[in-house]
Formats: structure tokens, sequence, C-alpha cells
């Protein structure tokens, strides 16, 4: 290990972060304890530059979004401005605030109009790779979404960089939907029939890795001997991606921002919600090696460069070149082990609820004609999913973190969990601690869209 770690400094970050389009907000009311300065946040329409081709969409200023990077214990203080010419909210996707910061119109509050303003404050309490994103119809889709980190007080991890890759699938023929007012959602593209082991039935023409198509890659660099950490999100609305650097392992260390014990892999799969801590040891004494996000069950390739100083970024793999590692040893929640298990009581569950997914209906039903699922507070409660269905569907819990149960007693702690095709099961566990209405969803947007939702009710 050579080096220091991450060299951004949190002062700089903010200076960066102003740059970048979120501007300091005069302070407003008591200072609350450890609070860190408000920043701003501006929905609006906005060009994205697709290699040279521009596309009309909707953004935060850039797609993705500027980065929120806080400390755990500091208060998340962001001011939405909307300046779209509809409603908006935006949503902590993986944090645990309380029910009315959950940014879910009509549920959790009553949406930001057009030109209107509304502050997000709460405490981050849980260090962990986060996103943010709109929750309103497809907002998402177009580009309304970012990346949100939460450091620990103390790094337990050693490494020299760090850098947060958002993958995402982008269909061109939204490219005119700022016209589109109202709808939110976006005709939908022909299905391809290799759909049958895809998460989604769509087909999108451009994979983005932090926005940018394959043509004109992200690069992320560093010197032999370094220790790279990606932070690797999966923010498409339809798409799976499978990720892997040609010629380097990778060393899982997070599911969903949490910590499980260090397992050596040659790739990740991340369905649309999830995200991954890997560390990537830089053994190599040069090059430029392909990042590649493949879709899984569907061809194309997302992807960004690793470009070791020095080595000019021209010795890069052709845009479509596949890395051999996307094939190699890949890990199922089955073998990860929580380094924090949730402290579930023993004696079992108060409560479970068995669900059928389904198409886009959950036990038959089509939200929001389906029935909540009540918890009390202090409850144990276990959720099984079962998929007699032909895609994937990632699921996403609000409000809470859940253990995934597995043989091991110790599966991985997180918020979304992908429930495979054809008869594939899954079954979590969590603690009924944060009192309101939480959604629970496919993490498919469409999907998510087509009522692919149930409400989690305290009563
Ligand atoms: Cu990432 Cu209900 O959302
Ligand atoms: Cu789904």
């Amino acid at each position: 290990m050579s080096g220091l770690r991450t060299p951004l400094t949190r002062r700089a970050f903010l200076a960066g972060s102003a740059a970048a389009g979120l501007a300091l907000v005069p302070g407003c009311g008591a200072p609350a304890p450890a609070a860190a300065p408000a920043l701003r946040l501006r929905p609006a329409a906005m060009t994205l530059d697709l290699a040279g081709t521009p596309a009309r969409t909707w953004g935060y200023g850039t797609v993705p979004g500027p980065e929120i990077r806080l400390r755990a214990g500091e208060v998340l203080r962001v001011q939405v401005d909307n300046a779209l010419p509809e409603d908006t909210t935006v949503h902590w996707h993986g944090l645990a605030p309380p029910n009315a910061m959950d940014g879910v119109p009509g549920v959790t509050q009553r949406p930001v109009r057009p030109g209107e303003e509304f502050l997000y404050e709460f405490p981050a309490t849980v260090p962990g790779s986060f996103m943010y994103h709109s929750h309103v119809g497809m907002q998402l889709d177009r580009g309304l979404y970012g990346p949100l980190v939460v450091e620990p007080r103390d790094e337990p991890l050693a490494y020299d960089r760090e850098y947060v890759l958002m993958l995402d699938d982008w269909a061109d023929g939204l490219a005119d939907h700022t016209s589109h007012r109202g709808g939110g959602r976006p005709p939908p593209p022909p299905v391809d029939p290799r759909d049958v082991v895809s998460f989604g039935g769509r087909t999108y023409p451009a994979l983005l890795v932090n926005g940018r198509p394959p043509q004109d890659p992200a690069v992320l660099e560093g010197r032999p001997g370094d220790r790279l950490r990606l932070r690797v999100m999966n923010v498409a609305a339809d798409t799976g991606f499978r990720f892997a650097v040609a010629g380097h392992r990778l060393t899982v260390t997070h599911t969903d921002g949490m910590p499980v014990e260090p397992v050596a892999v040659d790739t990740v799969r991340l369905g649309m919600g999830e995200r991954c801590d890997v560390l990537v040891q830089l053994d190599r004494s040069g090059g430029a090696w392909q990042v590649a996000a493949q879709p899984e069950g569907r061809p194309g390739l997302g992807r960004a460069v690793l470009r070791y100083t020095g080595s000019p970024v021209s010795t890069a793999p052709p845009p479509d070149a596949r890395p051999a590692e996307l094939d190699g040893r890949l890990v199922g929640y089955d073998e990860l082990l929580a380094v924090d298990p949730l402290p579930l009581p023993a004696g079992g569950p108060d409560r479970v609820f068995d669900l059928t997914l389904e198409g886009t209906e959950i036990s038959g039903q089509s939200y929001p004609d389906a029935d909540p699922l009540p918890v009390v507070e202090g409850q144990r409660v276990r959720l099984t999913m079962r998929n007699t269905g032909a895609k994937w569907h990632p699921m996403h819990l609000h409000g809470h973190h859940f253990q995934v149960l597995t043989a091991s007693g110790r599966g991985p702690v997180k918020d979304t969990v992908a429930v495979p095709a054809h008869g594939g099961e899954v079954t979590i566990d969590f603690l009924a601690t944060n009192p309101g209405r939480w959604l629970f969803h496919c993490h498919n947007h469409h999907h998510m869209e087509d009522g692919m939702v149930r409400l989690v009710e305290y009563r």
C-alpha cells in the first residue's frame, strides 16, 4: 500500500460542488448540531452531451447529479428548487430517514410543484454508498439521479483513491420528453425477445457509465501498486448489469453500502437499485483497461477506462471489447457474510408476509389497489418472495435495512435484493424500528409504474 487515501478533503469537496452547481444556502433557523451546510439541487431541463450528440433531458444540472458526500452523524440538508414543468420529489435511496423526508409523492409528502422549494433535512446516521433520485414517474430514467456517500467517522478500509460509478440505461427515444408534460411515462420501446433472461423487457440503445456513452468513457486513474475503491451503483430503470475490470480481480467489501467479509471475485452482478463497493489492486505495470458494465441477458456494453498514470488512453481497448472476467467467479447472496448482522431478536419473526411476484403484480395485486403490509413497531418482520415470472425483480424496501436470510445465518444486510426469475426465492427479515408508511417495490421503474408496489404500514 502506498500513499494517502482519497486526497479530497471535505472543504475541497464543498468548494468543488459549489462550482458544479450545488450552491450553499444561507443558514436558516437554529443551527442543528453537526449540520452540514444546506446544498441546493435544482431539477431542470438540460442537454446531455452523448459523445457529441446532444440529448434534451431532465437532470440536476449534470447527469449524474452532483455528488453529495457527508460524514456519518452529520445532518443532510438539501433544498430542492423545482425548475421542472411538473411535480417532483427526491428520495434518498438506501438511507433510513424519518418518514416525512423519504420523498415519496402522495405517501410521505405533497409533491414539490413547479417553481416550489422543499427542504430535506435529517441526520445521516449510517455510513455507506447510496443514491438519490426523483420518485415521480419515470423522472429517474431521464437523468434525475445522483450519488450520495456517507463516510464513516473512522474509515476502516485502506485505499488510495476512490471513484463512484453509476451504471445507467439510456433510451434516446426519450430525448423529446421535455415537451411531454404530465405523463412522465415514455412510450414502451419494442420488446426484446431475449428478455426471458433479462431483468426487464426493453431495448436501450445506450448504456451510460457516469452519464457517458461507450465512445466517450469516463477515465479512472491510478499508479501501479495503488488500491482503488469503486462504489458501483446501478441506477438503470430496466437493466441489470454485470461489472468487471479487465485484467484485475475485485474484492467485494460492501453490498448496498453495508460491510461484508471481503471476498475476491472476477465480476459482480447488480440489479437496479443495488450498489456494491469493491477494491481493485492495481497489480499491473501499466496500460489502459476496460471497465465493463454488461447488461444481463442483452447485447451491448457500458464502459469506463482504467488508465495507469502515464499510459496513453489511446491504448484502451475498443468500446465493445468484452473482458473475460465477466464470465468468471461471481458470488451470490448465499456466499456473502454480513460484518454487522442486524440485531434480530431470537425466536423467529413476529410477522410473516408470503409474497408471489408474477408479471408486475405482487400476490395478484397492483398498486394502488393493493393491500398494505401492516407491521407494529418493534416487530421482527419477514418477507418471503417467490418469483414465478420470467423476469428478475430487484425489490427495494424504503426506510429500513434488511437481512437476506441465507444458510449461514449471516446473509448480507441490504436494502435492495434481486429475486431471480423462474421460481427464484428470497427471504428477508427486518426490524420495524422506523414508524411510517414505507414503499416496498420493484426497482425496475417500469414495473414500479405498472403497480409492482406495496406499502409497509405501521399500525
Ligand atoms: Cu430507489 Cu423507491 O426507490
Ligand atoms: Cu420487477
